[in-house]
């Protein structure tokens, strides 16, 4: 079961993967998560896309793709895995096909762009593995403390209000044209992103035809 999660900054995509990977035991796959974890090693490629990032543009195609091919690769990858905010750009999805990455759904979680601010603005991310929380919708057990690792929560670097309108716009530009992409090639499957997250996740493995 290979996936790919589409949607708008903000519309669950870490949220659902993190819930998708316990329900069907192939590892998640985050090409934002292992981009702020090279930044926080102070890597070389840490080091190229931070600016980019901190922005809220997207980083180089051929960056990426040298990232989730390699990931992909891995033998905890053999019976699948899920693809959290890659491909992004047509480019992006065209070179996943040339490579002969198959993808056997993508998932695109609808939300409203006036849905997104209030989403942003109340997460937390764990500092240490990414996963993602909301003070209100998706509270930790204990304050300010990551349920998974202990480590501590933080406020992401282009979760600002002015960040976020600009990433909603690129998600716009060049990354929503991949729902026709995909749909073209009879794989697109959209669910309905503004409901309680269990919600969404169950719409989610109906739609992908593992309810669990
Ligand atoms: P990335 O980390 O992928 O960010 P994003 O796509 O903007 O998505 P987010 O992580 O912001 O949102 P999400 O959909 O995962 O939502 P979440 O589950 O956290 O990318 C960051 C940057 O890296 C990019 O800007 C770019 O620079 C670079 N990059 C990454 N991949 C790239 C690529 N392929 N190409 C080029 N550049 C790339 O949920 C959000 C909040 O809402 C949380 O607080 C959550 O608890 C809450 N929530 C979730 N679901 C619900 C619900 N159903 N109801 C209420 N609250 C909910």
């Amino acid at each position: 079961m290979n996936l790919i999660l589409l949607g708008a900054p903000g519309a669950g995509k870490g949220t659902q993967a993190e819930l998708l990977v316990k329900k069907l035991s192939i590892p998640a796959i985050s090409t934002g998560n292992m981009l702020r974890e090279a930044i926080a090693n102070g890597t070389p490629l840490g080091k190229q896309v931070k600016k980019i990032m901190d922005e809220g543009s997207l980083v180089p195609d051929d960056v990426i793709l040298d990232i989730v091919a390699e990931r992909v690769s891995r033998d905890d990858c053999a019976n699948g895995f899920i693809l959290d905010g890659v491909p992004r750009t047509l480019a992006q999805a065209e070179a996943l096909e040339a490579r002969n990455i198959h993808i056997d759904h993508v998932v695109s979680i609808e939300i409203d762009d006036s849905e997104i601010e209030g989403r942003m603005t109340g997460r937390r991310v764990c500092s240490k593995c990414g996963a993602s929380y909301h003070v209100v919708a998706n509270p930790p057990k204990a304050d300010g403390i990551c349920d998974l690792c202990q480590s501590e929560l933080i406020i992401r670097k282009d979760d600002t209000v002015e960040t976020v309108r600009h990433r909603l716009n690129v998600y716009h530009a060049q990354t929503e044209v991949l729902k026709d992409f995909y749909s073209a090639r009879g794989k697109l499957r959209l669910v309905e992103g503004n409901q309680p997250i269990e919600d969404a996740n169950r719409d989610i493995l109906a739609a992908i035809g593992a309810e669990v």
